[in-house]
């Protein structure tokens, strides 16, 4: 299969641990008798050094017109005091926006043989954490009108929150099918006792459980969510949520496994094209130093050939390629421990490369 990848590198590690998923990529082509066709273009920091903008159009259009985008990571501190309206961070959701990606996927693994990263005893991670969360990214209070200004004599601000039935809809199958991929289990995750919002958000996946009878649905309230992922990580498959909570919550789950570097995303649209970043920003503090963890971006590479590419054998050998290079006891720094052999990002790469096929 030919399929064409926009490259989103960005700064700061974004072209050192992409240039190790390319790798991992090719290595897939290679074996499996696929031809991807990458297109680079400049996104966040760098692209405002040479034009000024986040993401030009043209770079917006190669996105557009591409089958998949892969990121790296954008920002640093030589661009924080850039205008906002040019900032780093405008290129991302300028991105989201244009290509309709309104469902993000965040899985948090903890790979067994990195149990010790992890904040958590022993006995609460029990089964192991699998679990994936559903996050609606388009809509909610941060796309909501937004009021700052006097009010009875004084100043007050307003953030409205707004879910239409077709947003709550859409994401809710992304949730069910994507549940039916994986352990058949959903939680809805709502605080449906305050909010019209949330009761809204309960009756549309009520409604859609029906059609879903193979997947075991059940329903749960946002802060009692926050402290289940802590007190039992283990009962949870996939969540859905709306767009704040799953801000919120995704960052907690991501802190399970202790290692941000290990962590994938991918961001959906309705049909089949998607953007693919590991979930840590540029890491300017270890930028240039070819010390980077590459496998959070080499599992969204992965995540790509599942979702995007339905190419779902060619994503498990790398998902496999990853847990064979962990087991032989390869780390990069962040996740080094006594007795294990500490690697550079290229050495990573070349690790994961060499054991798919
Ligand atoms: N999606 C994105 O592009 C994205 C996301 C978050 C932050 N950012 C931007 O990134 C810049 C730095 O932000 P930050 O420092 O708050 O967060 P960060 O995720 O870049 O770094 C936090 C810490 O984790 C470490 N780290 C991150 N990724 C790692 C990896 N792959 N391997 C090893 N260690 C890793 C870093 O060295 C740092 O100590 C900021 O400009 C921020 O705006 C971008």
């Amino acid at each position: 299969m030919d399929k064409r990848i926009t490259v989103l590198a960005g700064d700061g590690i974004g072209p050192e641990i992409i240039r190790e998923a390319v790798k991992v990529l090719d290595r897939v082509a290679a074996v499996y008798g696929h031809s991807f066709d990458y297109t680079y273009v400049d996104i966040g920091g760098c692209s405002i050094d040479k034009y000024g903008v986040p993401i030009t159009d043209e770079g917006m259009q190669t996105c557009l017109q591409a089958d998949s985008v892969l990121l790296g990571a954008v920002g640093g501190p030589k661009w924080d005091n850039c205008p906002p309206q040019i900032r780093p961070e405008k290129a991302l959701l300028a991105v989201r926006k244009t290509l309709g990606l309104f469902a993000n996927l965040r899985p948090t693994k903890l790979f067994p043989q990195l149990a010790e990263a992890s904040p958590l005893k022993a006995s609460v991670i029990g089964g192991g954490i699998d679990l994936l969360i559903v996050r609606e990214l388009t809509g909610g209070v941060y796309f909501g009108k937004r009021f700052t200004g006097e009010e009875d004599g004084e100043v007050a601000a307003h953030d409205d929150m707004t879910y239409r039935e077709s947003e709550i809809r859409r994401i809710g199958r992304v949730a069910f099918e994507t549940a039916r991929l994986r352990r058949g289990k959903l939680a809805s995750v709502d605080k449906a006792n305050v909010l019209d919002t949330s009761r809204l958000w309960r009756r549309i996946m009520h409604e859609l459980s029906e059609e879903y009878p193979d997947v075991a649905y059940s329903d749960i309230l946002v802060d009692n969510t926050a402290m289940q992922l802590i007190r039992n990580p283990a009962q949870f498959d996939v969540i859905v949520t709306e767009n704040m909570f799953g801000d919120i919550l995704s960052d907690e789950a991501s802190m399970l496994t202790g290692s941000i570097g290990m962590m994938p995303s991918a961001s959906l649209s309705d049909g089949t094209l998607g953007m693919y970043e590991p979930i840590h920003g540029s890491a300017p503090d270890i930028a240039g130093m070819n010390i980077a963890n590459p496998l959070g971006t080499i599992l969204s590479a992965a995540m790509m050939l599942r979702y995007s590419f339905a190419m779902a054998k060619e994503a498990d050998s790398i998902e496999q390629a990853v847990n064979t290079v962990l087991d032989e006891g390869y780390r990069t720094g962040d996740i080094w421990a006594e007795g294990t052999k500490k690697v550079l990002c290229s050495e990573m790469g070349s690790l994961v490369a060499g054991k798919i096929g």
